[in-house]
């Protein structure tokens, strides 16, 4: 799954938040890698939820965001803050717990962290935050914020908390993803390409439902990692109080194209598009120009390649319907369970056993059908 790099660069201390999630899986071997010494923080939802046998190569912290006290972040030279409830139906779970851990705790990690001497803090926002385009014209950092989820307005609430913070000893940068896919140890199904590409490879069959004319900007996750590297690594002059949308003008496509990706990729896989005239008609196209024109040496493979990859991957980990449809590697579904199951409190979103104790589910059978 992963391509190694090396680099000349002056190895950092950073602390990776969300270290154990689908991006944060992916990121840090890549920064350990490139001679960084990471240290991971994650209170560990998705224990368990692995699709190859999973171990993090990194040292952790392993607390919730919302705990971090001054004395945890000592020494580090840079923070990538990964660590959120990742989407917009999770955020609609309950609009407290996203404030709470998607803006609050950032902003107070932020402080902490730049009262600690920190210099860099590599924020993981979204291009969710533009809204819902009425029309096809590209948005970029420019653009203006119209969020219309829980989710995407603490993202636009904590990049407006950092752009405060900024100062000649404190540089955040906000890196606005588009929609990711790719094989991640922690991987998750419920992205748009993620969702075709395992249908395809799960059942044969890759459902649209709307008439798939919807655009998505969609970016590897490998690709994303070299991203963070490569602004982890960029003189501060660059990334200081910046926002770039993290991705090139080329991952812009639309769902129906998408589909038909991951059908090409599955040799025998069908296509049905339903054309449901209640479906999700949500479109945005995004502008990529400013992360090009910073980052020339980072490239980003075509969705198209990356259906393909993606799909061996699967093959590869053996995926099949019954993993497809689990709750393992659908965010919200997995949550939902954890505090069915009373592990999670319904108070606050947090851990009500012992790690050892929930280490025990960790083989635990799929949840509910899709
Ligand atoms: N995956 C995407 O397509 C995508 C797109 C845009 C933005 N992002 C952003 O990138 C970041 C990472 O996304 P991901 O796909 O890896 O999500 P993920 O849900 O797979 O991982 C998030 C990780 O954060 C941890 N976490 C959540 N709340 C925590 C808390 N209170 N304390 C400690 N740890 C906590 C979880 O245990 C999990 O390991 C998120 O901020 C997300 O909003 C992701």
């Amino acid at each position: 799954m992963m391509t190694p790099s090396s680099t000349t660069t002056t190895p950092m201390r950073v602390l990776l938040t969300g270290h154990l999630g689908y991006i944060g899986a992916v990121l840090a071997p890549v920064l350990v890698d490139r001679g960084h010494e990471v240290v991971g923080l994650d209170t560990d939802y998705y224990r368990g939820c692995d699709l190859v046998p999973f171990r993090s190569p990194v040292p952790a912290l392993e607390q919730d965001l919302r705990d971090v006290r001054a004395a945890d972040l000592e020494g580090f030279d840079a923070i990538i803050h990964l660590a959120a409830l990742s989407n917009d139906p999770i955020g609609n779970i309950s609009a407290r717990w996203t404030a709470e851990i998607n803006d609050e705790a950032t902003v107070r990690l932020a402080e902490l962290a730049r009262a600690a001497g920190t210099r860099r803090f590599l924020f993981s926002s979204s291009c969710i935050m533009y809204g819902l385009a009425a029309t096809d014209a590209p948005v970029d950092e420019t653009s203006p914020l119209a969020p219309q989820t829980e989710y995407a307005r603490s993202k636009v609430r904590t990049e407006e908390a950092l752009h405060r913070l900024a100062d000649e000893r404190f540089s955040p940068t906000s890196l606005r993803n588009g929609t990711i896919y790719g094989a991640s140890p922690r991987m998750r199904f419920d992205t748009v390409l993620n969702s075709l590409v395992g249908a395809a490879v799960a059942t044969g069959r890759v459902v649209v439902n709307s008439d798939g004319k919807p655009w998505r900007p969609v970016v590897n996750v490998e690709d994303v990692a070299q991203g963070f590297a490569a602004v982890l690594e960029a003189p501060v002059e660059l990334v200081y109080d910046r926002a770039f949308n993290l991705g090139a003008d080329h991952v812009n496509r639309r769902v129906i194209d998408l589909a038909e990706a991951a059908v090409a990729a599955v040799p025998g896989a069908k296509l049905d598009v339903r054309a449901e005239p209640d479906a999700d008609q949500r479109t945005y196209r995004t502008s990529f120009a400013r992360f090009s024109a910073a980052f020339p040496g980072v490239t980003f493979r075509t969705p198209e390649d990356g259906a393909l990859g993606l799909a061996r991957d699967l093959v590869d980990a053996g995926v099949d319907r019954d993993a497809f449809e689990s709750e393992r590697f659908i965010r919200l579904r997995r949550l939902r369970r954890l505090l069915d199951q009373g592990r999670l409190s319904r108070d606050d979103l947090r851990w009500t056993e012992a790690r050892e104790a929930s280490d025990a589910h960790a083989g635990e059978p799929a949840g509910e059908p899709a």
